[in-house]
């Protein structure tokens, strides 16, 4: 791929102070206008939002906790076109809605029923928020806005119909009421992280799902305690689970008893039998964003498991693609999918997409990460080719599709890295190197108790113990950016070499264990989570979804321009255990930023995680996502602005009501430059 080259000078703006102010701050030649909030119609026959809980039709308005996003371009006259720089559609995930003790309190007039059962009329508007927006947007003038009624409008739920694709479609896993061939399910959940595939699709990252659904005391004996139970616990359901929000309690019609995978009528068709229903969540899912009468596709040959990103290498033409995944929750894994087909550049501009994404999406291998401590490390096979699979007796594999539904036992089984919670990762446009986010992890340790906390090792090496002059604290914090360099052999390599480009960290903080990357006041921030590079500029955007800086700062985004796997030093972190023993834990520190090559850009109004990041084609408009202001509002505290943790949008200008939104923020160059110069 060409190299960007930047006419302008890039990081040439101030950098944002941290800030505990309400507000989105940007630097002072940049302009940042609310596009698309919670609630906002897609239609004009929905009326406009009151704001105020009364509000019903979330099927026809933007949802919650918007997330992920990705543009993609239209010609002037509204035909889909790569380089369309001044009107497009927005993807976007809508991840999950705020919520106190069950009920979701902003979506309800007096804050709803925080008890069970849950009323229908509060379970219908709590699944309607989640899932996936498609919204044109639209430049005029200088300005940008969101176009109600436009065609390409388009809403994804958790009851949307979903094809599941690729080796698990028609699986016996997969059987459920509502597909008894197996082969479809109902709809998307925690639509996180996601991705853009070359061909022009979005794919969307299905991460917390697990605790939606809720498992009886006694499920275990009920399954004759097979080995769906040792899947449902590796998976986070344990018998007797109970649900984020009481779902399952709305009534008795399928769309809520589907919540409860512990029930199994007696239907010889498998009427009733929700026992499988997990199953259908947890994909990387493809959805066309240019033609809404096209049903989108749970892609399971790129595994189930808690999803954020799928970022693809940069595609060459004649090899396979890569597709780099990770799975967010404390001690799991780093993923690679590469397909067995290999890349046709005319493909980028197909007349089908979606049968596009079949082509490369549904056959090919999944890999995941062994990082060593030497600096190497080695993408394993997840199939039953691999002995440590095939022979593993904790879960027995029955076919590929086993193996890729539940690739976190496969990954255990070939003794793959435990890592700090992978967030994004995204490919540098011009090395191909891969950036991870590895948000915070409270479950590392050098001194383990019980299971499953670990040691710290050369790719997660950061424990706090007694730093920060603060009382012994387990865990990284902060958290950290690991990048790796594919070795011979590129999309397809199975080996590769990798360093730590950035350590999270407050600048004041102790510079030979904590603040490793020499972070000053401009840079300094604590739990990376979005990251990607735009291919405009080349820059590098991290955003943070962080609650251990919250005493001092909003979460933010940076800008940076990163060097490359290798660029700095290898560093010794010497830890003092309780027993008075020393452990040494060697790692890998990129080479310390700069004022040019790191500075913070943007930092959000309260109780918000910054989020999404997206661009036109010329670079000159950048999208990003303010995700649940207002987070810990009290639910008794509803009715009473005054109390929330949050107005915002309202308090810039934006809509009806004070009640905090989550929303779609458009950032423009005052001159018309391009974002981030
Ligand atoms: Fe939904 Fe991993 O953040
Ligand atoms: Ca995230
Ligand atoms: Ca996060
Ligand atoms: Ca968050």
């Amino acid at each position: 791929p060409a190299a960007p080259v930047p006419a302008e000078k890039l990081l040439a703006f101030a950098a944002v102070p941290k800030s505990l102010a309400d507000t989105v701050a940007v630097p002072a030649s940049y302009t940042a206008t609310i596009l698309y909030a919670l609630g906002d119609p897609l239609r004009a026959a929905t009326p406009a939002y009151k704001n105020d809980g009364t509000d019903t039709d979330f099927d026809n308005r933007a949802g919650d906790h918007h997330d992920g996003m990705e543009y993609f371009g239209l010609t002037a006259s509204g035909v889909p076109s790569a380089s369309g720089a001044e009107r497009g559609v927005l993807a976007m995930n809508h991840e999950a809605t705020t919520a106190e003790r069950l009920a979701s309190h902003f979506l309800h007039a007096d804050g709803g029923t925080a008890t069970l059962p849950r009323p229908a009329a509060e379970v219908d508007k709590e699944v309607a928020v989640y899932g996936i927006s498609v919204i044109e947007v639209k430049k005029t003038g200088s300005t940008w806005s969101s176009i109600v009624d436009s065609p390409f409008n388009r809403r994804l739920t958790p009851l949307s119909d979903v094809e599941i694709s690729g080796p698990a479609r028609g699986n016996a896993l997969l059987v459920t009421q509502y597909s008894p061939a197996g082969t479809r399910t109902r709809g998307t959940l925690s639509n996180c992280g996601g991705g853009r595939t070359p061909w022009g699709t979005y794919l969307s990252g299905e991460e917390n799902w697990a605790g939606y659904f809720v498992r009886g005391a006694a499920d275990d004996a009920a399954r004759g305690n097979d080995k769906s139970v040792v899947a449902l616990r590796r998976y986070g359901r344990r018998q007797g689970a109970t649900s984020r929000h009481g779902w399952e309690t709305g009534g008795a019609d399928d769309r809520y008893q589907r919540w409860d995978i512990s029930r199994k009528g007696a239907s010889a068709n498998g009427s009733d039998d929700y026992r499988n229903e997990m199953n259908g969540q947890g994909y990387l899912i493809e959805v066309d964003p240019y033609d809404k009468t096209r049903t989108a596709r749970k892609r399971s040959a790129l595994g189930r498991f808690a999803h954020e990103s799928g970022a693809f290498g940069n595609p060459v033409a004649g090899q396979p693609l890569a597709v780099y995944m990770g799975d967010d929750s404390r001690n799991e894994y780093i993923y690679k999918f590469v397909s067995k087909e290999v890349w046709n550049a005319s493909d980028a501009t197909p007349a089908d997409r979606i049968g596009t994404g079949d082509k490369y999406l549904d056959s090919g291998t999944l890999y995941v990460a062994r990082v060593n401590a030497d600096g190497t490390g080695q993408w394993i096979e997840l199939s039953l080719a691999n002995p440590l699979i095939s022979a593993y007796t904790t879960y027995p594999f029955a076919d590929l599709a086993d193996v890729l539904v539940n690739a976190r036992l496969a990954a255990d089984a070939v003794g793959a890295t435990r890592m700090d919670r992978p967030e994004w990762c995204s490919v540098h446009p011009v090395t191909g190197e891969v950036y991870y986010t590895l948000t915070n992890n409270s479950n590392r340790s050098v001194d383990p108790g019980a299971a499953p906390a670990l040691l710290p090792d050369a790719g997660n090496p950061r424990v706090y113990t007694d730093m920060q002059g603060a009382a012994a604290q387990n865990g990284n914090p902060n958290g950290h950016i690991i990048r790796f360099k594919e070795g011979t052999g590129g999309s397809s390599a199975t080996s590769f070499t990798w360093d730590v480009y950035l350590f999270a960290a407050e600048s004041g903080a102790d510079a030979t264990r904590v603040n490793l990357s020499g972070l000053t006041a401009d840079q300094d921030h604590s739990s990376p989570d979005g990251l990607a590079f735009v291919k405009s500029t080349g820059i590098c955007w991290i955003q943070t979804d962080d609650d251990a800086y919250a005493d001092v700062t909003n979460n933010m985004m940076l800008a940076a321009v990163p060097g490359q796997v290798g660029d700095g030093a290898r560093t010794t972190l010497a830890y003092d255990k309780a027993d008075g023993s020393k452990l040494n834990v060697d790692t890998f520190v990129g080479k310390k930023p700069t004022a040019d090559t790191l500075k913070r850009f943007l930092v959000g109004p309260s109780n918000s995680e910054i989020t999404g990041i997206t661009e036109t084609p010329d670079g000159k408009a950048l999208f990003i996502n303010i995700m649940h202001p207002g987070l810990y509002t009290a639910r008794a505290d509803i009715g009473d602005p005054a109390r929330y943790k949050s107005q915002w949008p309202a308090n810039a200008g934006y809509g009806a009501g004070k009640r905090p939104r989550s929303a779609t923020i458009v950032i423009t160059k005052n001159d018309g430059g391009r974002i981030g110069t």
